[in-house]
């Protein structure tokens, strides 16, 4: 029998200090959605004691996972993101899975105007992949991060917004997993901060990411963010809610962040009548408080 020849994969072999090199500096990106950015934290040291410093953001170069079952203001919380990251002089890469391009170029024009920036300003920091649109982006991955590839180099695009990863594996959900990892890694290899969205069908476990259309998606992310809705329907459920029956109670929780501390208490989610999302107070001190 031939022995076999040893495979060293010596470009994986480096020093601590060398990775420590190639990390990306621990501070946060901006996302437009009012509440959020401060749930994430440094610790720094003076004097020996740790204290938390805000992120004032997402932490930078994380790929995060936006999950929730429908109508849950996933999308809109991306389409702010790419709106004040424009308004802040990033280019931004948003791929549409679900929603052809021309139509989301409708609603990032909505969410500029209520946050009140100037669209024209920022819509030629905006690149859009349309891959609802082009079969072979959501069905050929190399053709996908080819795309993204040629996308990163021209434009020099640093923030990437899949909405949604779920798209990118309907029908063969088995391969759920590879296809985030690919993405992830990919990003990684681009330096991006991202947002994936990705679609959660079962209502079990709603505040975890758990049951995510993305079997266990949030492994291999960052960062997850679950948000949910409840109906109110009952009179107990009003009562604990302390809200009329008919109403819709929205809810929104960090579910894990591997690279920074990160507030970890269930907080109320507002959509305004704009459709800008709000991250409110966390449950707790509402319900102290009436
Ligand atoms: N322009 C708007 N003005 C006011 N409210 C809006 C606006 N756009 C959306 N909404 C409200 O926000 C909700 C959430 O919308 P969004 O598109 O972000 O949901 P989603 O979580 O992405 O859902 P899906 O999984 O179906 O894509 C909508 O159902 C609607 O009630
Ligand atoms: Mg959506």
């Amino acid at each position: 029998m031939e022995a076999r020849e040893p495979q060293v994969v010596r470009e994986a072999i480096m020093g601590l200090g060398e990775a420590r090199d190639r990390a990306p500096r621990l501070e946060g990106v901006a996302t437009g959605v009012e509440g959020l950015d401060e749930l994430f934290f440094a610790i720094e040291f003076k004097e020996g004691r740790p204290h938390r410093k805000p992120l004032g953001g997402v932490p930078l170069g994380a790929v995060v996972n936006i999950t929730g079952t429908p109508d849950t203001g996933k999308s809109l919380m991306a389409e702010q993101f790419a709106v004040r990251q424009a308004a802040d002089g990033q280019k931004v890469c948003l791929v549409t899975v679900e929603t052809p391009a021309a139509f989301v170029s409708t609603a990032l024009e909505q969410r500029a105007r209520a946050m009140g920036f100037d669209f024209s300003k920022i819509e030629k920091n905006i690149i859009l992949l349309d891959a609802a649109s082009y079969t072979r982006l959501r069905e050929d991955m190399p053709t996908l991060l080819d795309t993204l590839a040629y996308i990163y180099r021209t434009y020099r695009v640093k923030r990437t917004i899949i909405d949604s990863v779920t798209g990118l594996y309907e029908a063969r959900e088995m391969l759920a997993r590879s296809v985030v990892r690919a993405l992830y890694s990919f990003c990684k290899k681009w330096y991006q901060t991202a947002l994936f969205i990705s679609q959660k069908r079962s209502s079990h476990e709603e505040l975890s990411a758990e049951a995510a259309g993305g079997y266990a998606v949030g492994h291999i992310v960052d960062c997850t963010m679950v948000l949910s809705k409840e109906l109110i329907l009952s009179e107990r459920a009003a009562q604990i809610w302390k809200q009329e029956v008919g109403s819709i109670v929205r809810l929104f929780r960090i579910d894990g962040c591997r690279l920074c501390g990160h507030d970890t208490r269930i907080h109320l989610l507002e959509i305004d009548e704009l459709g800008l999302v709000h991250i409110g107070p966390p449950l707790g001190d509402v319900r102290g408080r009436r």
